[in-house]
């Protein structure tokens, strides 16, 4: 996708989000503000922020784009950092069986839930996932979103699973969202294998990940650690072979049944660990102690009718805290950053402030990217939001509405929500 040149001026607020490391506990209430700000992109790269008169003074504005934000925030593009966008099928009636009070788990232990979506998946062509996914990555651009992780998990064979990485990676070639790929072959256990995880998770390390490498598939391996699903022990052996391959780790620790997923994470330097709803006071300590990101996915305790994790304890215990939407065709079929921050301020307690810094820089530390993304400072890339209201209070405060007005990707502008009445 081709890099831009842009000046944004006249903004009412730049909330810059300013850093390259992830911002831990009460830190993560500071947006490092600049009122009527200004910042320039060149080649795609953030090269000048500050206050609008006193960057124009030395800018020549000839060969750049110029957007007037008058009235209006400019913030870092989102990071939506957990989510499963590429899949076959869809669940909705068991959503409606979920709705008449039927289980999540036992729609699983009955060979529905994930398994289902896994049938789907193996069963679609790639060019129907390639669609299908680039189609879900034009919606969370709208909603602000400029870079995304997505997970396999709905092959668990190893075909499927290249091919859901396959289609990520080509999505990332053709879409102007980044994509950041990891793989999870472990997320669920296929009839293939019920009763013998020992045996997948071995052959997962001997014969997938190889190849998965070899492809330069994935960045990061991801495994579900879940009663009934992998136990510490089996997770533990994974994700320890995946980092001497190279990978970079990644949790689901601690969703429905405590086992111990957080500690584990830290144990194994994670880069985060995700979900969270029954972590620990030792595990989130354990994760402050090791500096793995704590992703919070609202959408999904909201989905399933669980409790929320517990955000203040963690933010409370000095850990860097993210948000995420887990975008998947079963626990939370949203994508919808409104809906996420709506759930992190009203119910998860966390303020406006580290809602913002828990979708832009914190983000992008969940995925490693947190030296050049999640922010508006200078050698970062151009991603940024507009919003259509003059402070990031309204993303809060308008309850679940897109308050994103313009979304730039890489300098360029790439999304115009301004809406228009047909006459
Ligand atoms: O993050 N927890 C496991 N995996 C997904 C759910 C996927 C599904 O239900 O299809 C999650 O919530
Ligand atoms: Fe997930």
């Amino acid at each position: 996708m081709a890099e831009g040149n842009i000046i944004i001026q006249n903004a009412a607020q730049l909330v810059t989000c300013s850093g390259s490391e992830a911002k831990k506990g009460l830190q993560m209430g500071n947006l490092g503000i600049v009122e009527n700000g200004a910042i320039v992109i060149e080649d795609g790269v953030i090269t000048q922020v500050g206050k609008t008169d006193e960057v124009l003074k030395t800018v020549n504005v000839d060969g750049f784009q110029v957007i007037d934000a008058l009235g209006k925030a400019v913030l870092p593009g989102f990071v939506d950092s957990h989510t499963h966008f590429v899949f076959g099928g869809d669940r909705s009636e068991e959503f409606s069986w979920r709705l008449k009070g039927v289980d999540y788990m036992e729609i699983m232990e009955r060979g529905g839930g994930i398994l289902s979506t896994v049938k789907a998946t193996r069963n679609e062509t790639e060019k129907v996932l390639y669609e299908k996914g680039f189609k879900c990555l034009t919606s969370m651009l709208s909603f602000g979103v400029t870079t995304v992780e997505g997970k396999s998990g709905y092959g668990l064979d190893t075909e499927t699973e290249l091919k859901q990485l396959r289609v990520m990676k080509k999505i990332n070639e053709h879409h102007p969202m980044d994509v950041i790929t990891t793989y999870m072959g472990a997320h669920a256990v296929p009839p293939e294998y019920k009763g013998q995880e020992g045996r997948m998770i071995e052959d997962i390390i001997k014969e997938v990940l190889p190849l998965v490498k070899k492809e330069g598939l994935a960045e990061f391996c991801d495994v579900f650690t879940e009663k009934n699903v992998f136990s510490i022990e089996q997770s533990r052996k994974l994700l320890m072979a995946a980092a001497v391959m190279g990978f970079k780790l990644k949790m689901h620790a601690d969703e429905i049944v405590p086992l111990g997923g957080a500690e584990l994470a830290a144990e194994v330097s994670a880069v985060s660990a995700d979900h969270l709803l029954q972590v620990s006071e030792k595990g989130m300590k354990a994760l402050a102690d090791k500096n793995v990101v704590a992703t919070l996915l609202p959408g999904t305790a909201f989905s399933l009718k669980a409790s929320y994790a517990p955000a203040r304890e963690l933010i409370n215990a000095g850990c860097a805290v993210a948000l995420a939407s887990d975008f998947n065709p079963g626990s939370c079929h949203t994508e919808s950053i409104p809906l996420i921050i709506a759930l992190a301020t009203l119910y998860m307690g966390l303020t406006p402030e580290e809602t913002v810094t828990a979708l832009t820089l914190n983000g992008a530390a969940a995925i490693n990217r947190e030296k050049e993304i999640g922010s508006l400072d200078v050698g970062k890339k151009g991603d940024v939001v507009i919003l259509k209201d003059p402070s990031y209070h309204f993303l809060s405060y308008h309850i679940g509405v897109n308050t994103v007005e313009q979304v730039i990707k890489n300098g360029r502008l790439v999304m115009d929500n301004r809406h228009q009445l047909v006459s």
